[in-house]
């Protein structure tokens, strides 16, 4: 099912009222939950924590991009516009019960759409409905650190603590959404929100660190208005995850750890929250983003774009490169756990 035209219509009239251009917003459920990371941990498998993955089915642990041309390679994608074979991955969220047992956290669809949960995906034009140019075929880029155990400076990768009814505002990872993981018990859920920079430098479409050709404005993380530095001058479109973790089965505070701290963590061994990150490459086919973009789609409807029903894209799935058991567990896979 997709957004009625009345949602779409006040989905629209929300996003003007918050000063912001019409965006793209459509769900891409789970094509498989894996060990591998081809941006950090090319050919690797296993790759060091497990991760969760959304979109076109060429996914693999080397997507070397001089030989990897994800449309023509995918034959099927999880993502609503059946255009788009792009890869959209993040951190995997468990819960530990007090005896040790570990749980993977069940995802569910976001406000307004439907599917089995995998990544709501936005693409988020200028504000002011200026040019932005769509990425390049071999274009990937990661957000955030899987090492990370404190406050980050920029807030790039947040947590909302959902009321029980869902909550369609977005208030860009300032309060109440933080950082660190909710410590109390969220009622509707835990929403991730990743939001990834809007200027490029026009040149290279990836660096070692696969950050360091993109550059988030230099007024903030969100200024979507804003200029981009002159080291990096190209306006791309704000790609942004928001992952919605149904934490409602686990909310018995009986069965929270004895000194009262959440029981959530990451599948990177992390309680804190802090290492949630959003890892991107790029595969839509030909120039239907540049399309999408020009014609200000906006919400899961595009009259320029080929859409596919949300039952198509849930039986999009591959199986796991690497086979282990990643529920009912006592130690995150690939790690010792710690925390
Ligand atoms: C993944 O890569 C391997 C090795 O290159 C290849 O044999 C396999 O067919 C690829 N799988 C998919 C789904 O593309
Ligand atoms: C551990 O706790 C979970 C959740 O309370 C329960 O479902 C599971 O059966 C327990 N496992 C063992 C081995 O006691």
């Amino acid at each position: 099912m997709h957004l009625t035209t009345l949602t779409v219509a006040l989905f629209a009239q929300q996003a003007l009222a918050q000063g912001r251009a019409p965006m793209m917003r459509f769900s891409c459920s789970q094509l498989v939950t894996d060990r591998i990371d081809p941006l950090v941990n090319p050919g690797s498998i296993p790759s060091p924590h497990l991760h969760q993955i959304v979109g076109g089915n060429s996914f693999n642990a080397t997507m070397d991009p001089a030989t990897h041309d994800l449309p023509t390679e995918s034959t099927c994608t999880s993502c609503t516009f059946s255009e788009d074979f792009s890869n959209y991955w993040t951190a995997v969220l468990y819960y530990k019960a007090r005896n040790g047992t570990l749980r993977r956290v069940p995802q569910f669809p976001n406000v307004g759409l439907e599917g089995n949960g995998g990544i709501t995906v936005y693409y988020i034009p200028n504000y002011d409905g200026s040019k932005v140019t769509a990425f390049k075929p071999g274009f990937r880029m990661l957000v955030g650190d899987a090492a990370l155990r404190r406050q980050g400076k920029d807030r790039k990768v947040c947590h909302r603590c959902m009321i029980a009814d869902g909550d369609r505002n977005n208030i860009e990872c300032s309060s109440p959404d933080t950082q660190h993981l909710p410590k109390e018990a969220c009622l509707g859920g835990i929403r991730t929100v990743i939001t990834f920079p809007t200027c490029w430098d026009g040149v290279n479409t990836d660096s070692p660190d696969h950050e360091s050709h993109v550059a988030y404005p230099p007024k903030g993380t969100f200024d979507n208005n804003a200029a981009c530095p002159s080291t990096h001058p190209v306006k791309i479109p704000q790609v942004m995850y928001e992952v919605m973790w149904d934490t409602r089965p686990f909310n018995d505070k009986a069965d929270w750890p004895e000194d009262g701290s959440q029981p959530f963590l990451w599948s990177t061994n992390d309680k804190t929250g802090y290492s949630q990150h959003g890892d991107y490459v790029f595969g839509w086919k030909g120039d239907a983003l540049q399309r999408a973009l020009d014609a200000k789609c906006t919400g899961n409807e595009c009259s320029v774009l080929k859409v596919q029903s949300d039952a198509e894209a849930m039986k999009c799935t591959k199986k796991p490169l690497y086979q282990e058991e990643q529920d009912w567990i006592t130690e995150l896979p690939g790690m010792e756990t710690t925390v």
